[in-house]
């Protein structure tokens, strides 16, 4: 974890902006995969990583606000636990590395909560989405499982968003320590793969990678020659000669940052004309989609941006016609950008998406489209320094999709589906950064990872 000295800083500073009342911070449980001691890998929640950086189970965590008090709830693990764990600090101990002098049992949170309601404090807390800790806000603040979320402190919400949007030099560091890992993992996966391979001896090699370089993926891996499924964790397919590989991975660095890296290679080491012309929009796009990232701009603008130079490459290789400013306004590029360019990256991959998208990305100013494509996009407000963004374009050509739109004859002035239809079993084509704004742009952020087409063909044809 960090130095003691960076939680005591977040919490002073949250406890400022929220100015009275209780907060509650839940950490996670371990989670049963099929029964109770056999558990998913642990992953801690990562608002409570954030202010308090403990990585163990069976925490909670309350900053009383009116009474200037710092408490870590939790139990000592007993003898019996440690004949099977091995010796496991105690909660003072714990406490005490994230600068937090008073501990109590879990039993004494249910008093204290008690307490307060009693006195008609406010509590506040973040949204859940685990449901054994909707079910202990259930039984320690009484409202109704079902309701839980409904009473999340949108102040709260509010202010932890502002703190935790803008990393600090410590935490883009702990990034780049995550991509540094994505670097090893998307080469890798470009060097191992080959036609004859099955999907999952590519995906678990790199996920191998991840835990040994690592904390493990950031979310699971989507690897796969049917790129055109944007979120595919089907991992059952055996490559074939002139296959084309989508690789949208990621890691988390020792203090779970996470990095989100998407590669796109041919299986062969090298690109056919037809995978070249779309693998080249989509990299132009990339590149003009980062260079207009810089403060005050609006993200949503400079996924419209992308949309255009997306619209304009395919326009001059015959998949759209007609004017492409007035393609893009009417959504008719989305049949082959069918996602938003981008996503807030921190602790989590998307990050603070617990909080709900709307608040995050969106405000009274900016509105969510109900655009196809358009309305996928995670963050559209203006940008700021220290923001941590994707930028991940990509053009896709989905069967069902362009069935579907065509038997509508949807967009016919822009979109020329008999050349589209020859495209029908292309797959897709996405690449991918993480990228900080600065004070008078942005940065991408880690070792550069290949994308150009000659070094993408020359790292896939340098087989390990
Ligand atoms: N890279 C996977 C995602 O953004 O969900």
């Amino acid at each position: 974890m960090f130095n003691s000295k960076t939680y005591i800083k977040r919490r002073t500073e949250l406890r400022k902006k929220i100015g009275g009342g209780l907060i509650l911070f839940l950490g996670n449980n371990e989670a049963p995969m099929n029964y109770t001691d056999n558990t998913y890998t642990y992953r801690q929640d990562s608002t409570f990583l954030y202010y308090f950086g403990l990585d163990r189970s069976e925490l909670v965590a309350v900053i009383d606000v009116d009474e200037n008090k710092e408490i870590v709830f939790g139990n000592d693990f007993s003898l019996d636990d440690i004949v099977w764990m091995g010796p496991q600090p105690s909660i003072k101990q714990l406490a005490l590395k994230c600068g937090v002098k008073q501990t109590a049992s879990l039993n004494d949170l249910e008093t204290m909560c008690g307490n307060a309601i009693r006195q008609g404090r406010k509590i506040h807390f973040v949204p859940q989405y685990r449901y054994d800790n909707v079910f202990t806000l259930h039984r320690i603040l009484g409202i109704m499982s079902s309701r839980v979320n409904n009473f999340a402190s949108t102040e709260l919400i509010k202010a932890i968003a502002e703190q935790r949007m803008i990393k600090s030099k410590e935490e883009i560091a702990e990034i780049e320590k995550a991509i540094a890992i994505s670097y090893q993992m998307q080469t890798t996966a470009m060097r191992f793969a080959r036609p004859g391979m099955y999907e999952r001896d590519v995906m678990g090699f790199i996920a191998g990678l991840a835990t040994s370089l690592g904390s493990g993926t950031s979310f699971p891996v989507i690897l796969s020659r049917h790129g055109e499924t944007l979120h595919n964790h089907f991992y059952g397919n055996k490559f074939k000669d002139g296959d084309l590989v989508v690789n949208d991975s990621g890691a988390e660095s020792a203090l779970h940052y996470a990095s989100d890296i998407t590669r796109t290679f041919p299986v062969n080491g090298k690109f056919s004309p037809r995978q070249k012309d779309i693998y080249e929009i989509v990299l132009l796009s990339q590149l003009v989609a980062i260079s207009e990232i810089k403060p005050d701009v609006n993200f949503k603008s400079v996924h419209l941006k992308t949309a255009r130079v997306i619209a304009e490459g395919l326009k001059a290789i015959g998949l759209m016609q007609g004017n492409m400013k007035n393609a893009v306004e009417a959504g008719a590029h989305a049949l082959f950008f069918p996602h938003g360019l981008g996503h807030l990256m921190g602790l989590d991959v998307h990050d603070m998406e617990n909080y709900g998208e709307n608040n995050l990305g969106y405000d009274e100013k900016t509105k969510r489209s109900t655009q196809f494509g358009l309305k996928y996009l995670r963050y559209a407000k203006p940008l700021v320094p220290g923001i941590v963004i994707t930028v991940e374009p990509g053009i896709y050509f989905i069967p069902q999709l362009i069935d579907k739109w065509q038997s509508e004859k949807k967009f016919t002035e822009f979109i020329n589906y008999s050349k589209v239809n020859k495209y029908r079993d292309f797959g897709g084509v996405r690449i991918e950064d993480d990228v900080v704004v600065t004070k008078k742009g942005s940065r991408v952020l880690g070792k550069p990872i290949p994308k150009a087409v000659e070094d993408v063909e020359s790292v896939a044809s340098d087989k390990i």
